[in-house]
Parts: C-alpha cells; sequence; structure tokens
C-alpha cells in the first residue's frame, strides 16, 4: 500500500453516492482485493475479513445504490470497532486514490440468503464502483468540517491533526477532540446523549478509528516515529462530556 498517496488523497476525497451500473473487472477487484491485504490493522490480533458482492447481495435503508459493495467483518473483541475504522479507512482513501468513488455505508447490511457469509461478525459496508459524480474537492475550504479550534487544545502538531479533522464520520457528527502536549496527541469521543446512544454508540467508534487512521497516515508522512498507547492521566483528565480513547507518541 503507497501510505503516501492515501495521505494525500485526505485533502481532496469526498463520498461518491452516484455510481455507474458498469461492473469493475475482475483485475480491478483483485486490486482492490490485494489492497485491503495491504492495509495496516489497528489491532492486529483481531481476525477480519472483506467481501466484494454485487448490489443484489445486500439490503438497507436509505441505500447508495452502487455496482459493488465492499463488506466488512471482524471479530468481535474490545477495539474491533477502532480497528474497523482504522482498516477501512485506508481502503476509502485508496479507492479514491485509484479514480473509484467510495461511500461508507451504515445501514447497509448483507441479506440473509448471502451464501457465503463468513463466519466472523459483519461490521460496516463500503459501496464503489466507477464515479458518476465528481470524484474530488477542490480545496479545503469544501469539506464541510468544524474549525481546528473546535476539535483540539494545545497548538502541538497542528498539520497531523489537521488531517484527522479533514476524517469522514457518520451523519458528519465529527466526535473526536484531541489535546496536545510536547510529544503526544490524546484522542477523546463525545459521549453521545441517551436519544443517539443507539445509532452513535457503534458509528462514534468506527468514526474514531477513521480519524486514528487519518492521524497515523499524518504522521508517517512528517516522519514521526508512532506509538499508539493508553495514558492513565490523559484518561483521567477526559474533557467533559468525551470519553478517553487513545494517545499517540510522536517521536522525531
Ligand atoms: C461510519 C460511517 C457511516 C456512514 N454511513 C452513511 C450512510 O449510511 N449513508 C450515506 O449516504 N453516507 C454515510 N456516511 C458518509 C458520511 O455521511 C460522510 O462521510 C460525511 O457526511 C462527510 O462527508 P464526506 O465523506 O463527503 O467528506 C457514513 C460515514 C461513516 C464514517
Amino acid at each position: 500500500m503507497n501510505f503516501e498517496k492515501l495521505y494525500e488523497t485526505i485533502f481532496v476525497r469526498k463520498s461518491v453516492r452516484k455510481f455507474s451500473d458498469q461492473l469493475l473487472d475482475n483485475e480491478k477487484l483483485t486490486f482492490i482485493r490485494n489492497a485491503f491485504n495491504g492495509t495496516r490493522p489497528f489491532l492486529p490480533s483481531i481476525d477480519i475479513d472483506l467481501k466484494i458482492v454485487p448490489r443484489n447481495s445486500v439490503k438497507g435503508l436509505l441505500m447508495v445504490k452502487a455496482p459493488h459493495y465492499l463488506l466488512f467483518f471482524s471479530e468481535n473483541k474490545p477495539g474491533y470497532l477502532l480497528n474497523t475504522g482504522f482498516i477501512l479507512q485506508q481502503i476509502d482513501l485508496f479507492l479514491s486514490s485509484v479514480g473509484l468513488g467510495s461511500c461508507w455505508l451504515g445501514l447497509t447490511k448483507p441479506k440473509k440468503v448471502f451464501p457465503e457469509t463468513s463466519s466472523l461478525e459483519f461490521v460496516i459496508a463500503l459501496a464503489t464502483g466507477n464515479p458518476e459524480e465528481n470524484l474530488y474537492r477542490k480545496n479545503i475550504s469544501e469539506f464541510n468540517r468544524k474549525p481546528l479550534e473546535q476539535i483540539r487544545k494545545g497548538d502541538k502538531f497542528e498539520d497531523i491533526i489537521e488531517a484527522a479533522r479533514l476524517a469522514p464520520s457518520a451523519t458528519n457528527s465529527q466526535p473526536w477532540f484531541f489535546i496536545t502536549n510536547n510529544n503526544s496527541i490524546h484522542c477523546y469521543c463525545i459521549k453521545p446523549g441517551l436519544l443517539k446512544r443507539i445509532i452513535y454508540k457503534k458509528m462514534n467508534k468506527i468514526d474514531m478509528g477513521i480519524s486514528l487512521c487519518h492521524l497515523w497516515l499524518a504522521a508517517l508522512n512528517k516522519k514521526f516515529g508512532i506509538n499508539f498507547h493508553t495514558d492513565p492521566d490523559a484518561k483521567r483528565n477526559s474533557p467533559d462530556d468525551y470519553y478517553y480513547v487513545k494517545s499517540i507518541l510522536l517521536k522525531q
């Protein structure tokens, strides 16, 4: 996987919801499968799988119509949703970087009759195919995102946090908050209110995995040594209404 190219794609990507009906040829589908095999996991001990299926194998509310759907399966272990976001965002960026459309789909599921269902748990889908709308944004102002000041405290690692700021999230809720100090970025997620908890609890964790992927790609680009870890002090000092997710230690 060309992580440098994925990093560059962060600044132009967008969700694509209009696709050509034309099926991708086997060579392209193999290219996507090989890219999946080249992704970096956040938690390597969690067993995962990806299946690429046609439209008649999925169902769901407000479904984006595409010729192919990527179905992500995982063991249900602690951290599996973060791991899902981290891995599948590499595929979202990869698809965009090779000229294919991509859209995360939180409400699309494999049909029960789906014959090859893996023994792992289905987590989430991505739609893909040839785009029939603009694939890229022209500049950063086209991203509908919270300003940097609303999502971070501390003024270190601004260009790394900028990459996380542009990450996609379910209903564009952007649940993240970052606190920086001399050598670390501490990552937090908003606690959803009672009503939103049912939908957002799962999606917010995937969103956090996506933002960690963008932080990681940006830190790689800036040639930092990166170590994800849990920092008990950062956890204890979580901002009001946020829960602690992870810390990233950055070494130059
Ligand atoms: C976990 C997740 C689930 C999503 N589910 C859907 C969905 O069901 N339908 C849809 O049209 N878009 C879905 N999206 C796309 C978001 O709406 C989109 O990423 C967000 O509005 C930001 O826009 P952008 O991706 O064009 O930058 C989802 C995104 C994420 C990260």
